[in-house]
């Protein structure tokens, strides 16, 4: 198995019931980034070797409590300890390895690509109508049917950022094409109440703000986080959706918001 610090922020084990290896895959990044991976995974020990928590590892395996899997590792901990590569605190050494094979598409070609994806327009809020918050994204996506589960992505800088990890919740209001005046004023407007002031708002669950009239209203309780590169992936479980198809999407795609043409 192969620990894995990438430089998006997300830590990942490669191969997790390959027992016969273990080290650390490092891909380039600036040592402020390093110095704070390692620290979630465990200690430095030099140069070239960290001390790792072996309970990350059971816990990124997504096998820990698997009969098979705990032999293996309980294998692999032995093994290492024989070499005295596991410390009185119980953690394991691994040796780090530089990702030689990181390379990454430019900046200018990562937005070209994604500029031909077609994806519908939704407007999150959160707060309640006399506190609200809000943000248009184009990156909410169907997660999971059982249970029911949204996510979008959300800019580290966003001023929607506060207000979500504040209030724990939000509603994604899909845009129809004739939301151009929200859209605009989401844009346009500082955070809060300024950016409410086109569609027509109603209370939802807990007094978040239900855009009416939105092809659909998906209200969540938000259960995930993960920092992702420079966005925040955030993760919610539906309570409560109510759904219109008389009308027709809004779509961004090549830079522009249009309608959808039959
Ligand atoms: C069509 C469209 C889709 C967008 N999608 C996203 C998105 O998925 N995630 C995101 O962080 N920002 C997205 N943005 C940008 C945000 O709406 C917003 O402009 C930006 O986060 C700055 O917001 P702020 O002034 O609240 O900080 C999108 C903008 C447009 C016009």
């Amino acid at each position: 198995m192969r620990l894995h610090l990438t430089n998006s922020g997300a830590i990942t084990l490669i191969a997790p019931s390959h027992f016969k290896q273990f080290d650390i895959l490092i891909d380039e990044q600036c040592d402020t980034l390093l110095d704070a991976a390692i620290a979630r995974v465990g200690q430095r020990l030099d140069e070239e070797h960290v001390w790792v928590n072996p309970q990350i590892i059971r816990f990124l395996s997504g096998k820990a409590g698997e009969p098979e899997w705990e032999t293996g590792f309980e294998a692999m901990v032995g093994f290492a300890r024989k070499f005295n590569w596991v410390n009185d605190d119980g953690l394991i050494r691994a040796h780090m390895v530089r990702n030689e094979n990181a390379a990454a598409s430019s900046v200018d070609d990562f937005k070209a690509a994604m500029r031909m994806l077609p994806a519908g327009v939704s407007a999150i809020t959160t707060g309640d109508i006399t506190n609200p918050g809000g943000m248009v994204v184009s990156s909410l996506t169907a997660i999971s049917a059982e249970p029911p589960l949204v996510g979008f992505f959300l800019h580290r800088d966003s001023s929607m950022l506060a207000p979500l990890k504040t209030h724990g919740k939000f509603v994604a209001n899909v845009l129809g094409h004739t939301h151009h005046d929200v859209v605009a004023k989401f844009l346009k407007e500082p955070q809060g109440c300024p950016r409410f002031t086109n569609g027509q708002w109603d209370a939802g669950l807990d007094g978040l703000p239900i855009l009416v009239g939105a092809l659909a209203n998906v209200e969540c309780d938000i259960i995930h986080t993960t920092t992702l590169g420079t966005h925040e992936m955030v993760v919610g479980k539906i309570r409560k959706t109510t759904t219109d198809d008389s009308g027709s999407p809004m779509v961004n795609f090549n830079a522009g918001i249009r309608g959808l043409t039959q």
